[in-house]
């Protein structure tokens, strides 16, 4: 079996001897861009982990892994416009450093990229289910995305749409790498659909943590605007967990907070900070995160494997989901 460090180097190869070179350059040099921009590389890691629970030797799945990392780069380029974002990874998003069209159409060959690596899988015989699995999920991101945006000026969201909102955009994918890892490797369907299960668990998990960092996390190592999701109006947990538990006047100062686009937006960061602050926020959202990576974990419980090979992807989770001080 491999360890996770030595997955992320075969990936990264992987990704090196597949750059996008080719013309015209205004098209594919920001496809380059965001891809060498690093990131966790999550969702190959997972699926590549997911194939060798079952195969010592993963190179047959690479193609896959790199599928799943370019659309999930894909969708940032468009996410990052669809939320005015000026930073990625530390770095101008793409729209920042070129042009909205740009970002568009950059985007648009990604996804179509992500298809011509699944298409071009050794095991000829699972490519239906594979491109169907990743034609769901990749649907499921649109929808959540969409639910993402409506919920920016919805009168009234509650907790469980969240949940199902954050499953779309962000769980599904995750899922859906993992039981295609699983499935290229010849794993039983009920392994396979357990992995998707963990993967949806452990995924919004990942999301609320990821809502949580938006306000709490720190700039160098987030790579992202803090306070973006407040500037934003996004109802993340944080805010719907505080609206449910503030008394009439913090109801009506945060709903008035949220419900506009001021100029001081520092300002307004801090205003909904201090209140999130009155509420003990931060730790009702630790709380749910921890809720949903304890669900993951028992999915892990009925594979049919030898349950010490689990632990690098045990670990892999851990370190995603640490506390937030
Ligand atoms: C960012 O995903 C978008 C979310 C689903 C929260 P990642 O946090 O996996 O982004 P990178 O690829 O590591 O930058
Ligand atoms: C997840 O939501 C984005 C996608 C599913 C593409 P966010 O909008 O919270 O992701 P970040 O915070 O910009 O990475
Ligand atoms: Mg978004
Ligand atoms: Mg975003
Ligand atoms: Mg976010």
């Amino acid at each position: 079996m491999y360890t996770t460090k030595a997955l992320k180097s075969l990936f990264l190869e992987y990704m090196e001897a597949n750059k996008f070179e080719f013309s015209p350059r205004e098209l594919f040099e920001p496809v380059d861009y965001i891809l060498q921009l690093g990131g966790k590389r999550l969702r190959p890691v997972l699926l590549l982990m997911s194939y060798n629970l079952y195969q010592e030797e993963v190179s047959q799945s690479l193609p896959a892994a790199y599928a799943y990392e370019i659309f999930h780069n894909f969708s940032l380029v468009h996410d990052d416009i669809m939320d005015e974002a000026p930073l990625r990874r530390g770095k101008a998003t793409i729209h920042h450093k070129y042009d909205i069209n740009t970002g568009i159409l950059s985007g648009d060959v990604m996804l179509i990229y992500a298809y011509k690596y699944l298409l071009d899988l050794e095991k000829k015989e699972a490519i239906p289910e594979v491109l169907s699995i990743f034609t769901k999920v990749s649907t499921d991101v649109c929808i959540g995305q969409q639910y993402d945006i409506n919920f920016e000026t919805a009168k009234q969201v509650t907790i469980e749409e969240y949940l199902q909102m954050i499953e779309l955009k962000t769980a599904a994918l995750i899922a859906g790498a993992m039981y295609t890892g699983a499935l290229l490797a010849g794993a039983t369907k009920v392994d396979c659909q357990n992995l998707y299960e963990f993967g949806l668990n452990i995924g919004t998990a990942f999301q609320l943590q990821d809502d949580i960092l938006d306000t709490y996390g720190n700039a160098a190592t987030f790579g992202k605007r803090i306070g973006g999701d407040i500037v934003q109006n996004k109802k993340t947990y944080l805010v719907l967990i505080a609206l449910e538990r503030a008394n009439s006047t913090q109801r009506e100062e945060l709903e008035n907070l949220l419900s506009s686009r001021p100029i001081d937006e520092a300002g307004k960061i801090e205003k909904v900070t201090q209140l999130f602050k009155e509420l003990n926020i931060k730790e009702l959202a630790n709380k749910k995160r921890d809720e949903y990576h304890l669900k993951a974990l028992e999915n892990l419980n009925d594979l049919a494997i030898d349950k010490k090979k689990l632990i690098p992807l045990k670990e892999v989770a851990d370190s995603l989901l640490q506390r937030v001080q």
